[in-house]
């Protein structure tokens, strides 16, 4: 067997001398009267291998094959390079054309536009920009698993298909098997679910919250890291019909500790990325936020800001005039005012907490004052909010008459209710949208961008 040696490890580990042997694609490939030239990327790094094949080596092999976009696998040995660019350059001595590429491969030496890209979704990942994107992702889903596992939290996996709502917000697919041609009725003339696959209502979860508070209140310390679902139709760069949530879920945490963790775990991940992708970062400063630096300034320099939904209306009411709408105490902030507060009037990630309860999910705990929640949003610049968290409504009876008097189906919630009657506990949690900080950490503005196949209203392919 051939060993094989990734460009990472060649460009930043091999000396000159050495003979290796490298699969990838070509990035592009630049032919002389003697020479070729062809830049090979593997995925390990955002560098391209420079690989010379000299026309004389190859006697009547066809070099003319090694065309951009063409799949290869090459032996050579590695020298110095005379070029400014890298500091080592392969000599290739044989190679195999794994797979052809025909010549209107859309990815031109050119730089294309991000928009272009999103309509290619399948070959956008050989591009620079999507390559350090999702390398980025990586980086970041491993940062969150570790701290989690450090602070002694145990990674759960509750359902996809649920019977509730958990929000609240009737943005829920509906998952069904029943004949949508001839769907069966009941003698009332509603659909008759008990012939659905589950003899009930089904929706793809919009949150795991509800299924992973049974665990916290046994495990103590629980967080869920997988997809979320969302038929929202609203069509704006920060919201996606399928993307990925963290939730972690705390024991005898009150609000107070849930927003401590929040900070603690977003400083994390941040340090974490700005050690393991320098040169990821490098590359978004250059061509997609010129700032990048201040943003983890911003989180790792000072302490988060924090304030009441009541002191934001303030602040918001002051600058109404630069406002499509007025924010209102009866209806939440919309993605505007949530970008105002975090990035004109405090440059830095803000909680903003005790909202009314409202328009807040039932299961929010109730402040003393009756009227708010306590619960908090982390708004970061440019982004809006990542973060939505709360404390969770522990006490049986205030729980009992908020489900009542917003007219919930008491049988399906039966069971979360029951949680309150044996043994119930302070608790506390959140949920983080993974897309939502890898747009803030990378700087990239449209979370179909950081997604490799996006799932989005009124759009599937
Ligand atoms: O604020 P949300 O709706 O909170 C909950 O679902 C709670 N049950 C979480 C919990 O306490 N365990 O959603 C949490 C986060 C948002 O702050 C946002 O980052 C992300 O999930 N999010 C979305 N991301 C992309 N596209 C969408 N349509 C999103 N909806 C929410
Ligand atoms: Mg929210």
């Amino acid at each position: 067997m051939i060993q094989r040696e990734s460009v990472e490890s060649v460009l930043h580990r091999e000396s000159p001398g050495s003979r290796v042997t490298v699969y990838g694609w070509i990035r592009t490939a630049r032919t002389g009267k003697n020479v070729v030239f062809a830049a090979l990327n593997d995925g390990s790094c955002s560098d391209n291998l420079q690989v010379v094949f000299e026309r004389s080596g190859f006697g009547s092999m066809d070099i003319s094959d090694l065309a951009t976009g063409a799949c290869i696998c090459v032996t050579g040995t590695v020298v110095e390079s005379p070029g400014s660019e890298q500091a080592v350059e392969l000599s290739a001595r044989e190679f195999t054309l794994i797979g052809s590429s025909d010549g209107d491969y859309p990815l031109q030496k050119k730089r294309h536009t991000i928009e272009f890209l999103r309509t290619i979704p399948h070959l956008r990942p050989r591009t620079n920009t999507f390559g350090n994107i999702f390398r980025t992702r990586h980086q970041l889903c491993m940062a969150i698993h570790r701290f989690f596992d450090e602070k002694g939290f145990y990674y759960i996996h509750p359902p996809l298909i649920t019977s509730s709502d958990a929000e609240g917000a009737g943005e829920t697919f509906q998952v069904t098997t029943l004949p949508l041609d001839s769907v069966p009725v009941t003698d009332d003339g509603d659909v008759d679910f008990r012939r659905d696959f589950f003899g009930e209502k089904a929706f793809l979860s919009v949150s795991a919250q509800l299924e992973t508070e049974p665990l916290a209140l046994a495990l103590g310390k629980v967080y869920t890291f997988g997809p979320s679902f969302r038929a929202d139709p609203s069509d704006t760069r920060i919201h996606a019909a399928e993307f990925w949530m963290i939730e972690p879920e705390m024991a005898f945490y009150d609000l107070d500790d849930d927003i401590a963790l929040m900070e603690e775990f977003i400083k994390y991940t941040a340090s974490f990325i700005l050690d393991r992708c320098p040169g990821e970062l490098d590359f978004f400063r250059k061509y997609y936020e010129k700032d990048l630096d201040s943003r983890y300034s911003a989180v790792l320099d000072s302490p988060f800001e924090r304030i009441t939904y009541g002191k934001a209306l303030e602040i918001l009411d002051e600058n109404a005039s630069k406002f499509e709408n007025p924010a209102r105490w009866d209806r939440d902030l919309s993605s505007e005012h949530e970008r105002f507060l975090a990035g004109e009037v405090f440059g830095k990630p803000i909680f903003v907490t005790d909202y009314p309860s409202s328009f807040k999910p039932f299961y929010m705990r109730l402040n003393d004052d009756g009227k708010t929640v306590a619960c908090t949003d982390l708004l970061v610049p440019a982004v809006g909010e990542i973060i939505g968290g709360s404390q969770r409504e522990e006490r049986l009876d205030v729980l009992t008459r908020r489900v009542t008097e917003l007219d919930m189906d008491i049988e399906t919630y039966n069971w979360y209710i029951e949680l309150r009657r044996w043994g119930s506990a302070p608790h506390s949690g959140f949920g983080l949208g993974l897309e939502r900080l890898l747009m803030y950490f990378t700087g990239i503005e449209n979370i179909r961008d950081v997604i490799p196949f996006p799932r989005t209203a009124g759009r599937m392919t």
